[in-house]
């Protein structure tokens, strides 16, 4: 039997965070076997919001090669930056024509950018494109037929509407999308160390995360300042920031450590000193080889964009041919 094809994307915002490797890419190349996979770079998206040309670039470039550092894998998925698949900008206007207006106002993300927009100094320029984003999430994933969706709860509502879309053009036009569900893996939610009451972000600012390629002596700073107690809990619940130092140890495969420190814990002996050293040294570990094995990957620029720009031309090659089909079903010359 066919596999199911899988398809995600990640916004190229600068390096990405152990939030964002535990949380989605580790995930993603965890997948790589059981499905087809198809991943994308979206810049495209990080237009909508205000952005600098030269850092879109480099961001762009760095992720695409990021996700191969990670272990996504271009002989086993499909690799592609966005804007190197034009077919994909070119559904979304075809995709416009089919989408709901209502549905579009009543995206949670657009209202919650929309206020930061208004609120954060920059200006209250709302642009039109991150009104009409989902659409262009729609193409992402329906110009490869794509079954499963991996993404956070926060898309779940984009997913939605790319059903939706699915299924309008399906019955105007005749049976041709398959209907994306999300695929809600069971990752580790890691939070930010100085204010564990927020999901780990790089836009909280420098204190909140720890890069996936960070150096060692900035790793050991954060965690030896990462909140613990609060003082805000009921009876035995474990603190947020605590719970979260021991899902950073499970995560980076540290059972028997986590095992000892969670005895430890449970018969109240437990020394935060102790356990912030077994994750700062877990994250040592993992971020030197990630920084290592991105340094060898880096070496040759030429090199790297004809790759990119290769697996992008295959992506496109995939999705010419869904264009084709589109054209035919929806009335334009082909
Ligand atoms: N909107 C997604 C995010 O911000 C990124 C994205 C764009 C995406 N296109 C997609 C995710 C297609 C999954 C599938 O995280």
């Amino acid at each position: 039997m066919a596999k199911k094809r899988v398809l995600s994307c990640i916004q190229p915002t600068g390096d990405l965070h152990i939030g964002n490797y535990f949380g989605a890419v580790k995930n993603w190349v965890d997948l790589q076997d059981r499905y087809d996979c198809v991943y994308g770079v979206v810049d495209l998206h990080a237009m909508t919001m205000p952005y600098n040309p030269k850092e879109l670039k480099e961001n762009t470039y760095r992720m695409a090669i990021d996700l191969m550092v990670c272990g996504i894998d271009p002989e086993k998925s499909l690799i592609f930056v966005q804007s190197m698949v034009p077919e994909h900008t070119e559904l979304t206007w075809i995709f416009s024509c089919i989408a709901s207006y209502g549905e579009l106002t009543r995206m949670t993300q657009f209202k919650d950018k929309t206020e930061q927009v208004e609120t954060g100094g920059k200006g209250s320029f709302v642009s039109a494109g991150l009104f009409t984003y989902p659409i262009l999430q729609a193409a992402d994933i329906l110009i490869y037929r794509a079954d499963f969706v991996p993404v956070g709860r926060d898309q779940v509502q984009h997913l939605e509407l790319s059903r939706n879309i699915a299924v309008r053009f399906n019955n105007l036009f005749g049976a041709y999308f398959p209907e994306p569900h999300p695929l809600l893996t069971d990752t580790p939610k890691l939070v930010s160390l100085a204010d564990p009451s927020k999901k780990m972000s790089k836009s909280l600012g420098d204190r909140h995360f720890i890069g996936l390629f960070e150096e060692e002596e900035s790793v050991r700073k954060k965690v030896k300042t990462a909140v613990t107690d609060t003082g805000q809990q009921q009876g035995n619940e474990m603190s947020p920031g605590v719970e979260n130092l021991f899902n950073l140890i499970k995560a980076c495969g540290k059972t028997n450590e986590f095992d000892e420190l969670m005895k430890q814990y449970k018969s109240g002996i437990l020394k935060y000193k102790d356990l912030k050293e077994v994750t700062a040294d877990a994250l040592v570990e993992l971020t030197t080889l990630f920084r290592k094995k991105r340094n060898e990957f880096l070496k040759d620029r030429d090199q790297n964009e004809k790759l990119i720009k290769l697996l992008s031309g295959k992506a496109r090659d995939f999705a010419g041919q869904t264009i084709k089909d589109v054209k035919k079903l929806t009335g334009l010359p082909v």
